[in-house]
């Protein structure tokens, strides 16, 4: 069951939206036909603040805009384009937004002299008409790499003019305009261990290239914010200790590196990472900025659907990671990897998992939201 089991009231939408989002968009929410006994015995039969309006001042909350990737083997047309609902949703709730797919290799750069870079700039625009911040994503990964750039023939000087040519162009379009860019994703194993198999500028250059990345996104933009990101790195583990180690080395070294994301890709299969408020603090103490950059909560479905224990599970997962950034004090932004189920990569990616949003698909808030809505509110007045 995925639609409509929690009452849903909202205030105080309307005044944050303005141009290009539809005014169905701005008031309540679907209620839908459900027993509002179903709600007041979840707890849940209260009001829908705004997550923007209900955080601390200067906190991002922000989200992932649909598009690209996975989204293209579907049957639904262009989200961010079409549905007008979840435009309102992404305008109504966030006060930042990160394209999901649209900068990445493959979309943004399909062939060695072509750009496409429309649907981000729609993206940017539609941030700064609803003043929102963008987080940038990515510029240097294993995945998601046009077949020119894995499989074409190139001299190591050609390959290294590449991505220096791309990551100037990429982030020199959106100078001003994208506050933190994830320079680096992923480029760090289980073990700590830099992915020189998989990832092709490591394998071809060694570690040196990440410097020159750093360094080629700090010139083409030197007020961004350049990140490392990666998943599993949410807990003091190796592959987080690795991070550190590098990033306090190049920073001795004068590489503009100014933060740490952490995905926050959590399932109910794996117990919550209790130490994560302590891992991001270490990041914050050397002195780093720190983002949760692209959270989700997986539910185990097997075929069937979340049950109310599974909902209220997910809730705490969201909200410990929400305190455990807040809790911090250079975490001042934490993104969720889609607004809904409906256009979540999760069910695509890990066909057993689902649910792992906070709106259902017909944008009905879950137990998550609210957890969310609360923790947010309370920091706020503290
Ligand atoms: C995912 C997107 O959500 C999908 O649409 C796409 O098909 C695959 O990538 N870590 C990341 C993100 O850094 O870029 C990934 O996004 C999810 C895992």
């Amino acid at each position: 069951m995925r639609v409509g089991r929690y009452i849903a009231i909202t205030v105080g939408a309307s005044a944050l939206l303005v141009s290009g989002v539809a005014p169905a968009a701005a008031g309540t929410l679907p209620t839908s036909g459900t027993a509002a006994g179903a709600a007041s015995q979840a707890g849940h039969d209260q009001k829908q603040v705004p997550l923007r309006k209900v955080a601390p001042k200067g906190f991002a909350i922000g989200v992932a805009v649909a598009g690209g990737g996975h989204h293209l083997d579907q049957e639904y047309p262009d989200p961010f384009k079409y549905d007008e609902e979840y435009r309102g949703v992404l305008a109504k709730h966030f006060n930042s937004v990160t394209p999901e797919n649209h900068l990445k290799w493959d979309f943004v750069h399909p062939e060695r002299n072509k750009y496409r870079f429309g649907p981000a700039d729609a993206i940017v625009r539609f941030a700064q008409q609803n003043g929102q911040k963008v987080r940038g994503h990515t510029l240097l990964w294993h995945s998601q790499n046009p077949d020119w750039l894995t499989k074409g023939k190139f001299s190591r000087k050609e390959l290294r003019n590449i991505l220096k040519e791309h990551i100037t162009k990429v982030v020199g379009r959106y100078r001003g305009k994208i506050d933190q860019w994830d320079v680096a994703n992923e480029i760090f194993d289980d073990n700590g261990k830099l992915r020189t198999k998989e990832n092709i500028w490591l394998k071809t250059f060694g570690p040196s290239i990440i410097a020159d990345a750093f360094r080629w996104a700090h010139q083409a933009d030197p007020k961004a914010k350049l990140f490392f990101n990666d998943y599993g790195a949410e807990g003091i583990n190796k592959r987080s200790d690795a991070y550190l180690k590098l990033m306090k080395k190049l920073r001795k070294q004068g590489v503009p590196v100014h933060g740490f994301g952490v995905q926050g890709h959590l399932s109910l299969n794996y117990p919550f990472p209790s130490d994560m408020a302590k891992n991001l603090k270490r990041f914050s103490d050397a002195g780093f900025e720190v983002a949760v950059t692209e959270v989700d909560v997986r539910i185990p479905l097997n075929g069937g659907d979340a049950s109310e224990g599974h909902l209220k599970k997910q809730a705490d997962y969201y909200r410990r990671a929400l305190e455990a950034c807040l809790s911090v004090k250079r975490c001042n932004s934490f993104t969720l990897w889609g607004p809904t189920d409906k256009y979540s990569w999760v069910p695509v990616f890990f066909p057993d998992e689902g649910e792992a949003t906070i709106f259902n698909d017909d944008f009905s808030p879950k137990p998550a939201y609210f957890a969310l809505q609360e923790t947010l509110a309370k920091a706020r007045r503290r």
